[in-house]
Parts: structure tokens; sequence; C-alpha cells
């Protein structure tokens, strides 16, 4: 069977969107949306793994199931927060009522961060959605606390357009709204996965069905980052800066961890409203690699976590005023390309007979073209990027290059001047080609076999 080599997926069935990744008692945990019982999208558990260094992972049992009342047909995204030693977990209860899917936000909580206890009622009803905003769209909490306060911030639809309600507590039971916070509305019709990191002033959100933004932002659902303040008396958040995160077919419902120094990013590596081909291994969807973020000028910096010591295998490439095609191949690897003086750069990995992906240098982008990758992707885009396979990131400077690609069997991450370019690729296994096709001063390259003591997914 052919599976990700360290990628978080389901051992079988359907995961998607990340959910309260948290650094708690030693460990790095991530709890993940997830259908036990097929390959596609149904009632949703949360799924669970966990980590000492963010890249091998490890399985742990379902940590939620809907199987009470408050949360009978569905157990939805949200958040964790540690408290005095004790890990809670906001999620969002669903209850099919009278063909309505209703929406509440509910509360969970653990002393060994595995097995977890339900409180019995949700601790926001869907009748305590204010005027104007939909109970039935009313979801993935985000939990916070500031000067000694709880907060909790849920993505609800008004009409058309939708926004991220603010709620505050002193115990995390009963709670009070404060506002709406957005200072002007997303492009979308519904905000989902809202999360604000308050040390690194960063709101991000995914948005469903958001007007596209040129060439760079093409997916019909897709994931934002505002820098700005969010005042929690006032309840009004007002950005700094704001952008798309990720420049690639597949990054949707991006959280934050939780309880860590640094801000770590992890997102579902897919996207609603495609074919997802790895379901005849009997699993669909997986998550990002965690990555770094900071913000410098308004830009949102984008590192993936340490991949090194993984590294069974180097290649070491270093050519001088070079004109020509380097040839070498991989799978699963690490590769770093620094460039100079670049007249021509065109990078050609997953290659075998008949099939190739390419990343190459034009106009000022960094394109990506999975069109001849292998097993197609159709989604719902029916821009002529889309349709071509293509997806195209900004440069800076496009004449010197730093690139780092990450690629696992099913998977290309992306990054160059801190953004992130991020989607899947249906390879077929022999497919192992990886080619340098160059017309640049100073090539620097670096392929860094991966290997793994202990593989989640074998
Ligand atoms: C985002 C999302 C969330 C919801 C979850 C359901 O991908 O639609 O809004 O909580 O997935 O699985």
């Amino acid at each position: 069977m052919q599976r990700q080599q360290f990628h978080i997926t389901a051992e079988t069935g359907w995961i998607n969107d990340p959910n309260a990744p948290v650094y708690y008692k030693g460990r790095y945990h991530v709890f993940f949306q997830y259908h036990p019982y097929s390959v596609e999208w149904g009632p949703m558990h949360w799924g669970h793994v966990v980590s000492d260094d963010l890249v091998t992972w490890e399985r742990l049992p379902v940590a939620l199931k809907p199987e009470d009342k408050q949360d009978k047909d569905g157990c939805f995204s949200g958040t964790a927060i540690v408290e005095k030693d004790r890990l809670y977990i906001l999620y969002t209860g669903v209850v099919n009522e009278n063909g309505k899917c209703f929406q509440r936000q509910c509360l969970a909580y653990s002393d060994d961060g595995i097995k977890f206890l339900k409180h019995p009622e949700p601790v926001i009803g869907s009748d305590e959605v204010p005027e104007g905003f939909s109970p039935y769209d009313f979801r993935d909490p985000c939990v916070f606390k500031k000067e000694g306060r709880f907060y909790m911030l849920v993505a609800s639809r008004k009409g058309e357009k939708s926004d991220i309600l603010l709620y505050t507590s002193f115990n995390l039971i009963e709670w009070k709204y404060v506002g709406a916070v957005l200072d002007y509305p997303s492009s979308g019709k519904m905000i989902e996965c809202p999360c604000w990191n308050e040390k690194a002033g960063l709101m991000i959100y995914s948005d469903q069905f958001s007007e596209p933004r040129g060439s760079e932002h093409l997916n019909i659902h897709s994931n934002f980052f505002r820098q700005g303040t969010l005042d929690c008396n006032k309840g009004k958040f007002s950005t700094i800066s704001e952008g798309i995160i990720d420049y690639g077919f597949d990054f949707y419902a991006a959280q934050f961890f939780a309880n860590t120094e640094k801000t770590v990013m992890i997102a579902w590596m897919q996207m609603w409203d495609r074919n997802i081909p790895c379901k005849k291994e009997g699993f669909a969807g997986m998550l990002t690699l965690p990555r770094y973020v900071t913000v410098k000028d308004g830009r949102l910096l984008q590192s993936p976590v340490g991949l090194d010591k993984y590294i069974s295998e180097k290649t070491v490439i270093d050519k001088h005023d070079f004109k020509g095609v380097i040839k070498a191949e991989g799978s699963v690897y690490q590769l770093k390309i620094d460039a100079e003086k670049i007249n021509k750069f065109k990078l050609y990995v997953k290659k075998g007979e008949g099939e190739f992906t390419s990343l190459y240098i034009e106009n000022g982008f960094l394109v990506l073209n999975r069109s001849e990758s292998g097993e197609k992707i159709i989604g719902a885009e029916k821009d002529e990027y889309s349709l071509s396979g293509i997806r195209k990131m900004p440069l800076q400077d496009a004449e010197n290059i730093s690139l780092t690609v990450i690629s696992d069997r099913f998977s290309l991450e992306i990054f160059c001047e801190g953004k992130a370019l991020t989607s899947t690729v249906y390879a077929a296994e022999n497919s192992r080609g990886i080619e340098i096709e160059a017309d640049a001063l100073n090539i620097k390259a670096e392929i860094g076999e991966l290997s793994f003591p202990v593989k989640i997914n074998s």
C-alpha cells in the first residue's frame, strides 16, 4: 500500500482539518477531523496523534466520538487550552433536528491528554447566536486566555457574508457575547477555523467561496492571515496587513499550536471539492508538515520544522557558472537549492515514464505545474491556471533564489522567501527523477533523502 512517510494521515478513512494542536505535558498533540469508517467525509470524530519533535507521530485512540446528545451528529473542529495542568478542548457539537443542522460550542477535558471527558451540555448553545447570525453556521471555536479571562472566537454566517464572534468567560463554561470582531468582511461566504495568536499578532482563517485575487489566489476555498490587534474589551480586530497564507492547491483549515514558545502552524493538505486519488489506498486527506511562522514588515514568513536529523543520505551539488541539466533521484526528501544570477531555472521532480511535476521561474513568479504529475486532480476551479494544473507564487527577487522543497510520497511543500506553496501530487511509485535545468551562477543544491525509524503510516 502506498502511504505518506511522515505526514499525518488516517490509518484508514477520511481526515480533514487539524484540531486543537497543542504542546501538553512534554509532547505535541494533534487531533483531526476523522471519519474512521470510510474514505468519505461523515459523522466527525477527533483522531489523535502525538509527537516529540513535530515530525514523527504516534497514533493514539480516537479522542472524541459523536455519541452524546450535544454532538450526536458530529464533533466539528476546535482548539485547545492548557489550564492548571488540565487540557481543555472547545469544539463544535453538531445535532440534526428536523432537517436542520444546529451547531453549538462544547467542552471536553483530559488530565492525561488521551482520555477526554465531555461537559454534558453545550457551553454556548445554538440559541446564543447573536441577532442576524446563523445557528446552522456557527462553528470552529478558538479559545485563548488574556489578562485572567478566557475568550473564544467562533465563525458564523450572516446572510451571504460571515464574521468572527468573540465571547468571554471566567470558567470556560459560562460565556458572554462581546461582539463581531472583523474590521472589514472577508471576501468569501463563510469563514471557518479562525485562530488567533496574541504573541504573533496574527489571525488566520479559512474562507469558503472567496473571491479570486489575480493569478496568485485561485482556490475557491482559501486560507488567509491578518496581522493586527484584537481589543477583547471592545470585541474589535484592527487589521495592519493581510494576505493569503499558501499559494498552492492544497492548504486549508490552518491552525496554530497552543502553548508553544515559537508560533507553529499546521493545516489540512487537501481541499474541498476535488477528487482524492489516494482513496483507493484506503485513506483520504493528510496534514502538512508543521511550520514556524513569523511576521516581518507585514509579510508572513514561514519555514518548515527541521528534518535534518532524518536525512539518511545526502547528495551535494556545487556548480559555478552552470548551464545545463543536473540529474538525481529521490521520492521522500528535503531538497535545498540556492542559485544566483538566474537566466533560466526549471526543476523537475517526481519524474518517471511519461510524467513529471515542474517548478520554474517565469515573469517573476515561481510556478508549479502538476498537469503531467500522474493521477489527475479535478477541482471546482474553472480558471485557465487551475485547469492547466498551475499555481504561482510571486518572488521579490527572481534572479537569486533560495528554495526548499519537501517531498513525501504524495505531496510537495515548497518554501521560498518565507512564502509557501503546498500541493498534493499523485505520481507513480517509480517516478523518482529529479532534474535541475538551469542557466545560473553558483548553484548549490543538497538533496537529503529522509528515512524514519518509526513510521506513522507503515
Ligand atoms: C473546515 C470545516 C469546518 C468544520 C469541519 C467539519 O474544513 O468545514 O468548518 O468544523 O470542516 O469537518
